[in-house]
């Protein structure tokens, strides 16, 4: 079994009956759906809130029934990926994009859980770009902005063209400079007129679960 599937299925361990499962994205989470479809199968009842039309579809090709916004007041568990966990458990998401709709999910969750191979464990965020989406309305002055902050922002592509969210946006991959506090960062992006979101995802995750130099799985919970 690959590391990305020992802890994608593992994470699925936490969803039990009734729960409202906040369903997150990528290729690490891509296992725990495939579980949380079988489960269902064995007749676990619960509902997903899908974090992006990718998930959505991979959702309904594994039986898991999903629920709107608007039939709940709350997400028990959200079970998402990372690009990057630092020590204290901040994250850098949205390497997929879809990071806009995976913070609304994983905010309104009871329960945030991170499914991060051991090659997502870095010292300090910003190895890996930082994603920060932008709304396509005035993009070329908000990147001048982002950049005026000093966070070096390059437009993503994707075939010779704009990646374009599932919100209809665009993507921002930024360098956190390393003197820059994250707290700092974030605050800096958020006052930007034409900024949906970043993808610095501090202290919202309550447990990562990833796995020990023998590959054992490694719960780490939040302190
Ligand atoms: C999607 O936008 C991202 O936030 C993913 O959750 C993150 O990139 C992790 O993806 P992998 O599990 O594919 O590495």
């Amino acid at each position: 079994m690959n590391e990305k599937q020992l802890v994608g299925e593992k994470a699925a361990e936490f969803v039990k009956e009734g729960m409202v499962v906040g369903l997150g994205t990528g290729s690490t989470v891509f296992y725990t759906l495939k579980k949380l479809g079988q489960l269902v199968k064995e007749g676990l009842s619960i509902k997903g809130i899908p974090t992006s039309k990718q998930t959505e579809k991979l959702a309904e090709e594994f039986g898991i029934p999903l629920i709107n916004f608007r039939e709940i007041d709350s997400i028990d568990i959200a079970i998402d990926g990372a690009d990057e966990v630092d020590p204290k458990m901040n994250l850098i998401k949205g390497g997929g994009g879809a990071l806009l709709r995976e913070k609304i999910i994983a905010h309104a969750a009871k329960k945030f859980i991170v499914v991060a191979d051991p090659s997502k464990a870095v010292n300090r965020l910003g190895q890996f770009p930082l994603p920060v989406e932008i709304i396509p309305f005035g993009f070329e002055m908000t990147i001048k902005h982002i950049s005026s902050q000093g966070l070096s922002p390059k437009l993503r592509q994707k075939n010779g063209t704009k990646f374009i969210t599932d919100n209809g946006n665009y993507i921002a991959d930024c360098v956190l400079p390393k003197e820059l506090d994250l707290k700092i960062a974030e605050q800096l992006l958020n006052m930007i007129p034409g900024v949906a979101e970043n993808g610095l995802f501090l202290g919202m995750a309550d447990t990562v679960v990833t796995l020990d130099k023998d590959k054992n799985i490694l719960l780490k919970e939040r302190s």
